[in-house]
């Protein structure tokens, strides 16, 4: 039986700790942290089984890195600037691929602005509790295991920034609560089991600066959903069942530095996607698009995929010397007279080499 330490011992090292403690800018001691987020924590640290010794010992705003490597984190911040206590704000937890279970507990954590419980083994539904967390702005389930649809309570968090939960197993329509959640500026829900359409109120997600939709089944969608968004860089929508012909005026995207409309039906001339030249990535692969390539697009140093475009034609300029040059032509009538190697079939840069920018 292990010995449990005396309670003046305790006592006298926590005592130490918050003395050690002291916060840089103000030179005072921390204040404790709220007992209702101490014993929620403690509760959900139990279940995954990440507390050692310091289990209900160490205040936890006292010790907010558990784990911090490469491979897996475990890390808390924390709001103290009220003075008389410490709320729990950010709770990050990644890499933990034995962690199958959301903790009832978590939903106690009502002051969190950010969840990080990507890339763990999480499976199950998402439980309705998430209801409380009304003040997320970073909600990233991520390459989880989660399925179930979209449980309707995540509606009420209407602070949300950053929504992702790629790489699940979540099914169903895509909720037409996110047209709601207009302070939304990064949403990526693509490799789950997703039905279309796309809602066409999506164009009310005005501060978009990053749109990850993806491998949606069901029922096609238009371009109708996409606004004149100020702000948006990445416009990725690959297998969205976009069948329509391309738009005579397209939505105007003046950030656009990612563009991604790979593998739909789009049809329509290829030169009406001009106005996204300066993107630095133009993915438009697997599509129906027709008419002479537009110089315009085949700029060193832009990833270019215009592959399986049956009616796409026009010539492929000489490949500068030197240049690290990536594109993609195969099965386009695309001629390029002999001008560029063509071993050059790379593989273009992915969804996931995109999640590192
Ligand atoms: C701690 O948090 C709970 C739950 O948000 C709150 O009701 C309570 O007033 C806070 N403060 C203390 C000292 O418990
Ligand atoms: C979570 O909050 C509920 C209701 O306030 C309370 O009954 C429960 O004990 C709390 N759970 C933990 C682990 O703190
Ligand atoms: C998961 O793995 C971590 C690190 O190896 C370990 O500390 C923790 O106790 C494990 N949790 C469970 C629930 O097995
Ligand atoms: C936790 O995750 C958020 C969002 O992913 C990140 O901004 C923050 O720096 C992380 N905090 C810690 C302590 O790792
Ligand atoms: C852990 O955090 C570090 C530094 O913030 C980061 O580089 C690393 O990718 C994170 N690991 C996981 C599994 O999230
Ligand atoms: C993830 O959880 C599932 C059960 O949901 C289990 O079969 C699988 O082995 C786990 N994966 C890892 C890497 O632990
Ligand atoms: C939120 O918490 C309160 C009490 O703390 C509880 O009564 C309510 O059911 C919770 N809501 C959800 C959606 O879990
Ligand atoms: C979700 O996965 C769990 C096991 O991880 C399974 O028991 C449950 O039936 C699944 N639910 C749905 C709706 O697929
Ligand atoms: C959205 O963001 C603005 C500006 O940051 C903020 O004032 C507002 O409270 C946020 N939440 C909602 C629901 O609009
Ligand atoms: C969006 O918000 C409006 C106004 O708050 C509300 O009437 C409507 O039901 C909400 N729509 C969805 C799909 O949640
Ligand atoms: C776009 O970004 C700018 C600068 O960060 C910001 O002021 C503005 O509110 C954002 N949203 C829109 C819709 O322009
Ligand atoms: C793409 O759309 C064309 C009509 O524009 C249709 O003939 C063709 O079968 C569609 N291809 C696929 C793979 O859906």
């Amino acid at each position: 039986m292990a010995r449990r330490p005396a309670p003046a011992l305790v006592a006298v090292s926590l005592l130490v700790l918050a003395l050690l403690n002291l916060d840089a800018a103000r030179g005072q001691p921390l204040p404790p942290t709220n007992s209702s987020d101490a014993a929620a924590l403690h509760a959900v640290f139990r279940q995954w089984r990440l507390e050692g010794d310091t289990a209900g010992v160490v205040d936890p705003c006292l010790m907010p890195v558990l784990s911090e490597s490469s491979m897996m984190n475990a890390s808390i911040d924390c709001d103290c600037s009220r003075g008389d206590e410490c709320r729990i704000t950010h709770l990050n937890v990644t890499g933990y691929r034995n962690i199958t279970e959301i903790p009832p507990a978590l939903f106690n954590l009502t002051e969190l602005v950010s969840l990080d419980l990507s890339n763990n083994n999480l499976s199950g539904s998402i439980p309705p509790g998430v209801g409380n967390l009304s003040k997320l702005e970073t909600w990233h389930f991520n390459n989880n295991h989660l399925n179930g649809s979209f449980p309707r309570e995540l509606s009420l968090l209407r602070n949300l920034q950053s929504l992702w939960m790629f790489d699940n197993y979540i099914e169903g329509s895509i909720p037409e609560f996110i047209q709601n959640l207009t302070n939304l500026t990064d949403l990526r829900i693509y490799g789950m089991k997703l039905q279309g359409p796309i809602p066409n109120f999506f164009s009310n997600l005005i501060n978009l600066e990053h749109l990850m939709l993806g491998d949606l089944e069901g029922k096609h969608s238009s371009f109708d959903f996409i606004a004149n968004w100020a702000n948006l860089s990445t416009l990725s929508l690959r297998k969205c069942g976009l069948t329509t012909q391309l738009p005579n005026t397209l939505p105007t995207l003046p950030k656009l530095k990612y563009l991604d409309l790979r593998s739909n039906n789009l049809s329509g001339a290829i030169r009406l996607l001009l106005p996204y030249k300066n993107s630095e990535y133009i993915y438009v692969g697997e599509n129906n698009f027709s008419g002479p390539l537009p110089a315009e697009f085949v700029r060193p140093s832009v990833p270019l995929d215009v592959s399986y475009n049956p009616s796409v034609n026009g010539r492929l300029p000489n490949k500068p010397a030197g240049q690290n040059w990536l594109i993609n032509y195969i099965g386009t009538s695309i001629d390029t007279s002999g001008t560029i190697d063509r071993s050059n079939n790379p593989e273009l840069p992915s969804h996931e080499r995109m999640q590192q920018n």
